[in-house]
């Protein structure tokens, strides 16, 4: 399922792309009603969770609209401030995960708008939804999520260049780059799942696979994808890992790191 990131990727973007252009026949989200969007919440679980992370990054910095990542097991325990102006986004690969099920529920009786980024269709999520974008990844039989993952972040960069548009809060150039990029990516996802890469990572975690602490560090967008990281040495590995914002570190953390310690950096900013 790792390999197969490219065409769950390209099965997610192509269809969706025409003329260097976003198209979401899936959804009707019209300039009109994205006006009336005071904010964005994004409700999901694990691995989904650390994508609206990554989203809410993304997206306010493309639509300039406030957006609020939420653990879905949380949502209905916060007394969220959510009303009729504000658009709830749930994101799940299987579409059935009680809390983020419970989450959109809570979300519809405060008369939010809800979307939902689901993979398996005609889930209970999609059917719960009032509009429902899929990603088209196929199905996900590995415990772990891998190719889901990566198709939930494709959506969410074709929703903020969507979004964005729509309220003429990006450049043309910038969403000409955007969409580009977007039509690049299941190339150059190929490009580092060679077989040279695979056999180096294989090296990496013959020499680190009897460290028993591993700590991710990266800035924004990277600090999401650190946590995913981590997760999946924990749920993969049994190792135990810690994610951390790179600037946070300093602030307690770095007191667990001795010589030998395995440090992730990423730092593709
Ligand atoms: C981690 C993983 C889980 C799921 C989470 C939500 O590898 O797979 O953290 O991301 O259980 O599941 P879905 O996306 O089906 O709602």
């Amino acid at each position: 399922e790792i390999m197969e990131q490219p065409k769950a990727v390209r099965d997610t973007v192509s269809p969706r792309i025409r003329n260097g252009g976003v198209y979401l026949n899936d959804i009707r989200l019209p300039a009109q009603k994205l006006r009336e969007i005071r904010k964005i919440y994004l409700v999901a679980c694990g691995s989904a969770y650390y994508v609206s992370i990554l989203a809410k990054y993304t997206i306010e910095k493309a639509c300039r609209i406030p957006v609020e990542a939420v653990m879905a097991s949380e949502f209905r325990y916060s007394d969220p401030v959510v009303s009729s102006s504000d658009l709830v986004i749930a994101i799940s690969q299987s579409g059935e995960t009680a809390d983020t099920l419970a989450a959109l529920r809570e979300a519809k009786r405060l008369g939010a708008h809800t979307l939902a980024v689901v993979n398996v269709v005609g889930s209970a999520l999609a059917k719960l939804a009032d509009q429902v974008i899929y990603t088209w990844a196929g199905p996900e039989i590995a415990v772990a999520t891998t190719k889901a993952f990566s198709a939930q972040l494709a959506v969410v960069y074709l929703l903020a260049a969507h979004i964005a548009k729509e309220l003429g809060t990006i450049t043309d150039a910038d969403y000409k780059e955007m969409v580009a990029a977007l039509e690049q990516l299941p190339d150059a996802i190929g490009q580092v799942l060679t077989p040279e890469n695979l056999q180096k990572l294989r090296d990496y975690a013959e020499r680190y696979c009897t460290e028993c602490n591993a700590f991710y560090m990266g800035r924004n967008l990277d600090s999401a994808i650190c946590l995913e990281g981590s997760l999946k040495l924990k749920e993969i590995a049994y190792l135990h890992s810690e994610a951390y914002p790179a600037g946070e570190l300093k602030h307690g953390p770095i007191s667990l790191l001795e010589e030998g310690t395995l440090v992730v950096a990423l730092a593709t900013a």
